[in-house]
């Protein structure tokens, strides 16, 4: 309380951020081999010109989400000087979780070693971490939480059929965090969420396991261009909103990282926010999609770069399945 007797304002802030990718880089020509080998024709060119993708990494069978979330959960906690100890609540973003329960995030607090904190996981596919850290910030400042960590880990090549060229090329494996902390001091400045299930059959892995067996497909399954327009629609839509609501305008934003999807969705978003592409975080070319982790994965390759700095104001962005769409403002 404030010597006016009035409550002070409290705000979520993020403290540090870090990501993770497994060690099998997998380019567009390694992957033309794999799936020559199985009839399967695609080429780097496809790949490059409809994408933008160069590169994917790829998990090997025994690593699981948990398993990438953990080093970059420790990279965001250093940054953050935070110890495990101090989290009182972890959210792990994932439709690739290592089990259908316990949450990854349970799991990922266990291999953190420490026990107590609240801990779960949200599915909301590609824009799960935005989902996420809009939780995390909501309960922040709300007084429920003081210390989060907020990731997106998946590996989806788990979940790809390598017989069909329309979508294993364009999706790989990886874990990005951030570590968020109360402050008085606005950080998040303003989240919104949506979904429209009228669309769930666009992208979407239908399989579930029922009586020991995997029943439905347990591949992900794609309307590539169905997907394609509705996402170019909502991320205009969902970042002027958010601009709206926190008094802010496009010519303010100093950094836009969408989700890593395509090349042409992000540059398509930048124009109709007027912004100069050079403010583009770019990582799809090197990470592929890596759906729930891609903001984070991309957030902290711009923070470790040199490109966002303290103070910098950046707009998050996911969409995907579901269909889900989200965005956050934030002053970094
Ligand atoms: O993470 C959630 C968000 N996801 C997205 O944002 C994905 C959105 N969608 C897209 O990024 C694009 O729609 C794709 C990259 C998936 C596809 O690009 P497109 O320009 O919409 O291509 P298309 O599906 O219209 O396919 C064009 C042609 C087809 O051949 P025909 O019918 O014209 O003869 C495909 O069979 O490209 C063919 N094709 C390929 N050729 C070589 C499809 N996949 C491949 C491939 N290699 N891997």
């Amino acid at each position: 309380m404030s010597p006016t007797g009035t409550q002070s304002p409290r705000y979520s802030r993020i403290l540090g951020t870090g990501s993770f990718l497994p060690a099998d880089r997998v380019t567009n020509q390694d992957l033309a081999q794999r799936l020559a080998a199985d009839g399967i024709e695609t080429s780097d060119e496809w790949i490059v010109e409809r994408t933008g993708i160069r590169a994917r990494h790829f998990a090997v069978p025994e690593q699981a989400s948990s398993d990438l979330a953990l080093p970059a959960s420790q990279a965001a906690l250093e940054a953050a000087g935070i110890a495990a100890e101090e989290l009182d609540l972890i959210i792990v973003a994932t439709s690739t979780p290592d089990m259908v329960f316990p949450s990854t995030a349970c799991l990922l607090q266990k291999k953190l070693g420490v026990h107590g904190c609240a801990a779960f996981d949200v599915q909301a596919v590609c824009s799960g971490f935005v989902y996420a850290l809009s939780v995390a910030d909501a309960m922040i400042k709300s007084g429920a939480a003081n210390k989060a960590l907020v990731v997106g880990a998946e590996v989806f090549s788990r979940i790809l059929d390598f017989k069909d060229r329309t979508t294993c090329v364009l999706f790989g494996d990886g874990a990005g965090a951030v570590v968020l902390g109360a402050s008085a001091e606005p950080g998040i400045l303003a989240t919104e969420l949506h979904a429209d299930a009228r669309h769930t059959d666009i992208l979407c892995t239908p399989g579930t396991v029922a009586g020991g067996q995997v029943v439905g497909s347990p591949f992900l399954k794609m309307d590539g261009q169905a997907v394609f327009k509705l996402a170019v629609g909502v991320l205009e839509k969902v970042a002027r909103s958010v601009l709206e609501k926190a008094g802010k305008t496009d010519a303010d934003i100093d950094w836009l990282i969408p989700h890593q999807a395509n090349i042409r969705i992000m540059q398509g978003t930048a124009k109709k926010l007027k912004m100069d592409l050079n403010k583009l975080i770019v990582t799809v070319d090197e990470h592929g999609n890596t759906s729930a982790a891609s903001v984070p994965l991309a957030l902290d390759a711009a923070v470790r770069s040199g490109r966002v700095q303290r103070g910098d104001l950046v707009m998050l962005e996911g969409v995907g399945g579901g269909f889900t769409w989200g965005a956050a403002l934030l002053n970094y």
